[in-house]
């Protein structure tokens, strides 16, 4: 008879790797059921977009069944709620002082050592979120910057999606390193008028990106103390998808930026947007607009609309958190063929209706001043 405390008891093996404790040391495991032969547990991550979550899962699955008449291993993947997490994080520090070590770096946050106000004085600050991956973030950043920049403003984009940074590509500037001028200078690679800097120009794409929360910020911060932007009318920033750490921590160093978000009409999508939604207004951070992509799909042969994702979510999360729908953007084949080729939609179809609401938008943005 296969009982609780021997999962339990297998489960205490399970590390997670970067906090360096087992998972039922950091409160990780939400549920373990037995039913015969057949065990069912639930681990809640301390980030929802971890990079370690397939390796925790497997983990999981192998030790609850190497124990001994266990048939079905069925293992649930989660998230922790933010006090959770907090107390997760806690027993971390609290063993690391136990120890006498110092501050553990995946658990504690420092505060970015930046005059920003003088590299950043009077741009304006776009932050480009969504509830999760998927959804088109990076495809509405890399596209409204390329609109924007049409428009003869100056534009900056930082791609802060570390986990999967995918501006580069979409800009077509894969394997275009920035300049480095000397030791603290680095020029921004440009294309279509706008300024980027990406992690994506200095890791191949299928490097495993294992560096969380605060080596991200630290990375960060030094794509804008040693970045010379120049002079920036916008300054954009494609952020991680979710309320992880990584969003919130950005966010709140900018704290004059405003906040768009960018959701699919699906229900799921739009209930993971409002949560990014309340994370930012926590934080005293203002959203602007939402931006709804995905939104329909005209058949090009017989001209029928189709609503994929849905209808009315958007809306929804609009009137709730009183904030206009900036732009619907079609799915459209021009726009996806535009970011898989480096070359933009705005560039290449630019009549599509999806060049035609990314000009519009961007349009939005400077004559109403968002
Ligand atoms: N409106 C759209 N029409 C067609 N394809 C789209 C559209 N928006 C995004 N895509 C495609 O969907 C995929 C995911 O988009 P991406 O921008 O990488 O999402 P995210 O940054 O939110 O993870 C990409 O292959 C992209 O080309
Ligand atoms: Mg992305």
């Amino acid at each position: 008879m296969v009982t609780k405390g021997d999962v339990m008891k297998a489960l205490e093996k399970v590390m997670d790797p970067e906090l360096g404790r087992n998972i039922v040391d950091l409160n990780m495991v939400r549920r373990a059921e037995v039913e015969g032969d057949r065990v069912t547990v639930e681990v809640a991550l301390t980030v929802p977009e971890c990079p370690l979550s397939a390796q925790i899962e497997n983990d999981t699955r192998e030790a609850v069944r190497r124990v001994p008449g266990v048939k079905e291993a069925n293992i649930i993947m989660g998230a922790m709620t933010d006090e959770e997490r907090e107390a997760a994080y806690a027993k971390v520090r609290e063993g690391y002082q136990k120890q006498g070590k110092g501050a553990h770096p995946a658990v504690e946050v420092e505060p970015l050592k930046l005059g920003m106000s003088d590299v950043f004085a009077g741009v304006k600050i776009l932050a480009i979120g969504s509830g999760k991956g998927g959804v088109g973030k990076s495809t509405v950043s890399a596209n409204l910057a390329v609109a924007l920049a049409a428009e003869g403003v100056k534009v900056g984009l930082l791609d802060a999606d570390i986990y999967g940074f995918s501006i580069p590509r979409i800009l077509g500037l894969l394997d275009v390193q920035p300049t480095v001028l000397d030791e603290n200078t680095l020029l921004p690679i440009q294309a279509y008028g706008v300024k980027l800097i990406s992690m994506g120009n200095f890791l191949q794409e299928d490097t495993p990106v294992i560096w969380r929360g605060p080596l991200l910020i630290k990375m960060i911060e030094q794509f804008l103390n040693d970045v010379d932007w120049g002079e920036l009318d916008y300054f954009l920033i494609d952020l991680p998808p979710g309320t992880g750490d990584v969003p919130l921590t950005i966010m709140q160093k900018f704290p004059e930026s405003r906040l768009l978000l960018v959701t699919t009409p699906q229900e799921t999508s739009v209930h993971v947007a409002s949560r990014t939604a309340h994370m930012a207004q926590k934080t005293n951070i203002r959203i602007t607009g939402i931006i709804e992509n995905m939104a329909y799909f005209v058949c090009p042969h017989c001209g029928e609309r189709t609503e994929i994702f849905g209808h009315g979510g958007t809306e929804r999360m609009a009137s709730e958190l009183g904030v206009p729908i900036l732009g619907r953007i079609p799915i459209e084949v021009s726009l996806r063929e535009g970011g898989d080729i480096g070359r933009p939609v705005l560039a290449t179809a630019p009549q599509s209706t999806s060049a035609q609401v990314f000009r519009e938008m961007a349009q939005k943005i400077i004559n109403e001043k968002i």
